[in-house]
């Protein structure tokens, strides 16, 4: 590590003792259990929405043991809500490979860990860091904003070529020792005060090397990206409510995105819905009651859903097809839902209860 570099990351280290978010639920009793299982939650999630999470599934698997035992679903149903499901997916499969093939313990070097489902180089890394303390080199959202920064660097985080470069940059700043603080050290500067937006350039441990601060232009770093026009999807969903109250809902395939978890019936536009109604669920209905539309982003698709509200009679289905229904009544049945589904089954079920 060049003497330059090593103040970068004596000052980070500084700063990160008298600042760092200590109070994270996750960096007391740290164990490589708890440290994976709130990076794979923080891969995609917000601090503040992951907390929560972080706190209920501890109480639920408190080691790497019971949660490689517990049932798929009951692992689904507790991530509902965290979305990108296959994290979900995957920390069950790594789960039993722990158990399995290493006798419940993490393996502590990075190659291992990156073998892992779910587990990709910087994840691998920031575990192999904070649990062991070892010498490995993450890059984060946060670290390449910083990186991009502190070199100014033009050109585009996606772009593979200033990936390579944001990794070798990293390395040069991290540290022999101290790694599991520096790791910490570096994800909450990102954080808290060299964010996407409004940085604290004024409380920055490190702004005599910061080429971007230097020349006045650290909101030009990095720089924005290029605007994608992502696909939009429309699709109808079918709240199909009985006289108990109760709402029919389809659990998905074991492929695509929303994998096994349970859904609204769903058809297009160009149905007729009570023809399709009848031919996929023999299911006679009453009135038909369309509600706002609302849309639900993806990072690659966007899906306008218009909900119908349909009344029915009928309180037995008699399946016409292989799919798999339940009628839906209260939280207590503890499915795993996406959040569109479930915000519009709380605001149906409250609405509808409400008015009788
Ligand atoms: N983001 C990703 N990993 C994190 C961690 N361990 N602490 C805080 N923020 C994070």
């Amino acid at each position: 590590m060049g003497s330059s570099n090593h103040n970068v990351t004596q000052a980070i280290l500084s700063w990160y003792h008298q600042n760092g978010r200590s109070h994270l639920p996750w960096r007391k009793k740290i164990s490589a259990y708890r440290v994976w299982i709130a990076e794979i939650m923080l891969q995609q999630t917000q601090v503040a929405t992951v907390i929560p999470y972080f706190q209920r599934f501890m109480q639920t698997y408190p080691t790497l043991k019971k949660l490689a035992n517990a049932p798929l679903p009951d692992i689904l149903h507790l991530w509902s809500g965290l979305g990108y499901y296959t994290r979900a997916r995957c920390l069950y499969q790594t789960a039993q490979i722990i158990a399995n093939d290493y006798h419940c313990e993490f393996p502590n070097d990075r190659q291992a860990l990156e073998r892992l489902p779910g587990i990709g180089r910087s994840t691998a890394a920031a575990i192999a860091a904070i649990a062991f303390n070892k010498p490995e080199t993450i890059l984060d959202g946060n670290v390449k904003r910083i990186l991009m920064r502190v070199h100014a660097l033009e050109g585009n985080v996606y772009d593979r070529k200033v990936i390579e470069q944001l990794w070798s940059l990293a390395e040069q700043y991290t540290p022999k020792q101290n790694c599991d603080d520096y790791t910490q050290a570096i994800m909450d500067l990102g954080a808290t005060l060299c964010t996407p937006k409004n940085p604290q350039c004024t409380q920055c441990p490190i702004p005599k090397y910061c080429r971007a601060f230097k020349s006045n232009s650290v909101d030009q770093y990095p720089a924005a990206k290029p605007r994608t026009v992502i696909p939009k999807r429309e699709c109808i969903w079918l709240v199909i409510m009985n006289k108990k109250g109760q709402i029919l809902l389809k659990q998905q395939k074991d492929t695509g995105i929303w994998a096994q978890l349970w859904c609204l019936p769903e058809c297009t536009a160009k149905d007729n819905i009570k023809a399709w109604l009848k031919t996929h669920l023999n299911l006679t209905v009453g009135p038909v009651k369309h509600l706002a539309a609302f849309s639900h982003r993806f990072t690659h698709l966007q899906l306008n859903i218009t909900p119908i509200i349909i009344l029915t009679t009928q309180t037995r289905i008699v399946k016409q097809n292989d799919w798999k229904l339940i009628w839906y009544q209260s939280e207590q049945q503890k499915l795993a839902m996406p959040t569109p589904v479930k915000r519009l089954l709380t605001h149906t079920l409250q609405n509808t209860t409400s008015q009788s």
